[in-house]
């Protein structure tokens, strides 16, 4: 992880305490963020393998409860990854979101706190989970159970993230039925764009069948690696296709980033000044601010970080960092 170090260095570095401090300036962490007016449930979904839905499902909901909201992250994948980076326990005993999906348990019966973190809260998700593909496929109304379970929920939140496996499979169709948003991490690399169709068209016939609100309303760049050509032309293809929904601000690759979950923590917990802390709050505070309803104007200050951040990437290419190899990018090709 030679790369994502050096990354970090450039918090040392002149540009990297002028970004910070341009992004304090902002006000991010602990500053409020406007309430949106009903729960926003945004689905994090991919079915590319490791492109950072988990990473950004945990930063995002940790980002949003430090700016003041009530958040819920559902984890719906077996491996429970976003639950160990929560530090919530997930063995096989924990009342998870299995019990919630195959035996109809209450939602607040298997919700969690996550320490550290005011405001955030977790459903766990057990390895029993991995059996649920095939036990919910003989239950009633198998695809919207999870949006059962969450309609019943009485607790006031104002973010529900669920984090999906990487697979389009009924665990999927459950969130996509369950949320009214879509957000798709995109890893910043060759063929990150291969099967970006096939999740679109899975949006498009839950949302024609089953869920008539669902839409992908956020892109997030992931892993982006500021030194190479082809992560500034997979961003910038993307860029082009989902105007609209990309994030201005892209997600560095970091090691602090990687690291967090080892010791059951978010990068904001765990190193709050990284440029991948920073990245995560701005990115919350981004989504936040296109909640609908809500129209706030970039402030020229905003602009200013946004530029300082990226900054601090380029600035590591002047620094002696030897340019990785490049590569052609992937194409948009079957994507929309
Ligand atoms: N910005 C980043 N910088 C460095 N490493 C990262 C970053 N984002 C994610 N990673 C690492 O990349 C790997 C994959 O990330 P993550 O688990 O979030 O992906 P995923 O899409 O949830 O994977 P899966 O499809 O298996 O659920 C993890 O080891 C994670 O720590
Ligand atoms: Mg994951």
């Amino acid at each position: 992880m030679q790369d994502s170090e050096t990354i970090d260095q450039i918090d040392d570095t002149p540009i990297g305490r002028a970004a910070q401090a341009a992004v304090q300036a902002m006000g991010r962490a602990g500053e409020g963020l406007p309430r949106p007016p009903a729960t926003r449930v945004i689905v994090v979904a991919n079915q590319k393998g490791g492109v950072g839905k988990t990473t950004s499902t945990v930063n995002m909901a940790a980002s949003l409860a430090m700016h003041g909201l009530r958040v819920l992250v559902i984890d719906l994948d077996p491996q429970g990854n976003a639950s160990t980076a929560l530090g919530i326990d997930h063995h096989a005993e924990v009342p998870s979101i299995y019990d919630v999906l195959v035996e109809g348990k209450p939602l607040a019966d298997v919700v969690q706190p996550v320490v550290d973190v005011e405001g955030l809260f977790c459903v766990p998700a057990t390895i029993d989970l991995a059996g649920a593909e095939i036990e919910l496929v003989s239950l009633v109304a198998r695809e919207s159970r999870l949006q059962r379970a969450i309609a019943a929920y009485e607790q006031p939140l104002d973010y529900i993230l669920i984090d999906c496996p990487p697979s389009l499979g009924l665990l999927t169709v459950n969130a996509l039925v369950a949320g009214q948003e879509v957000m798709i991490p995109i890893q910043c690399e060759y063929y990150a764009l291969e099967g970006l169709g096939q999740l679109l068209r899975n949006v498009d016939l839950v949302r024609a069948h089953l869920n008539p609100t669902l839409h992908v309303s956020t892109i997030l760049l992931t892993m982006y690696d500021a030194r190479t050509r082809l992560a500034s032309q997979v961003a910038e293809e993307v860029r082009n296709h989902f105007a609209a929904e990309v994030l201005r601000t892209a997600i560095p690759r970091s090691v602090r980033i990687s690291e967090a979950p080892s010791y059951g923590q978010t990068v904001l917990t765990y190193d709050p000044g990284s440029t991948g802390a920073l990245s995560y709050l701005e990115a919350a505070r981004e989504l936040a601010l296109r909640a609908p309803g809500i129209e706030v104007p970039i402030t020229a200050v905003e602009q200013a970080a946004a530029e300082a951040l990226v900054a601090v990437g380029r600035h590591r290419h002047t620094i002696g960092a030897q340019a990785a190899p490049e590569a052609q990018h992937s194409t948009m090709e079957g994507n929309r």
